[in-house]
């Protein structure tokens, strides 16, 4: 079993653990950096803003999910070149620090269609399990948690691929609802294997 608890709670560094779901979560978009899955946890393992991310864990101090939840303001994350250039190397490490800042700490601007003001969204981001630990319930108890105890009226989540299956039955079987979708042009889509970015809504 597992407790959910904001990651800034725990009585030990749980960052190790954070970025070793993260690298394995989101392999897809990490290889360019490195294909060695430890270089990519050890050299994004600084960058977790932990009162900002909630996780789920066992008694044995085992991180089963992370996911963020932010007021659209505040970034979740905060990338250190240096850090990135240490585990990446000088080439990679650089590139990474300037695409992928652009990427993961533009705060998003929790915009609706109908420009509603932001303080009443909250923004859910980097939603990972551990693989194995998937299918046991652990994201759905931590956003569950997150819409529970985080005072926003609405909760959204940006950019999931329409192919991503777990994370599109995931967010839809907790009540979210897509409001937005980018199409991806034709030959990229073949490529990436991704014909839709989707937005998703859930409102309280
Ligand atoms: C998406 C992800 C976070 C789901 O985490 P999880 O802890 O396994 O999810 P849960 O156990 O809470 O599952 C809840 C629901 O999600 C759906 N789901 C989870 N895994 C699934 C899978 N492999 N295939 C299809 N649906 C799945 C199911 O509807 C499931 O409900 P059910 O168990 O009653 O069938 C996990 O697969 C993951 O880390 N993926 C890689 C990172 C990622 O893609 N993150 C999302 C970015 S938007």
């Amino acid at each position: 079993m597992f407790t959910v608890i904001r990651a800034d709670q725990l009585e030990f560094d749980p960052r190790p653990q954070m970025s070793q779901i993260f690298a394995d979560g989101f392999s897809q978009w990490l290889g360019y950096f490195s294909k060695d899955n430890q270089a990519i946890a050890r050299a994004f393992a600084h960058m977790f803003v932990l009162n900002q991310f909630y996780v789920a864990v066992t008694d044995e101090r085992k991180i089963t999910a992370m996911a963020a939840c932010t007021d659209g303001t505040a970034s979740s994350v905060k990338l250190n070149s240096k850090e990135l250039r240490k585990h990446l190397g000088l080439v990679k490490g650089t590139l990474a620090g300037v695409i992928l800042k652009k990427e993961f700490e533009a705060t998003k601007a929790v915009k609706t269609t109908t420009d509603a003001p932001i303080s009443t969204h909250g923004s859910i981001e980097f939603v990972g399990t551990a693989p194995e630990c998937r299918g046991q319930g652990a994201a759905s108890a931590i956003i569950r948690h997150m819409v529970e105890n985080v005072p926003f009226d609405q909760f959204l989540i940006e950019e999931v691929a329409d192919t991503n299956m777990p994370a599109m039955n995931l967010y839809q079987k907790l009540g979210f609802q897509e409001y937005k979708r980018k199409s991806i042009p034709q030959k990229k889509a073949e490529k990436i294997g991704i014909n839709h970015i989707i937005s998703l809504k859930y409102v309280k």
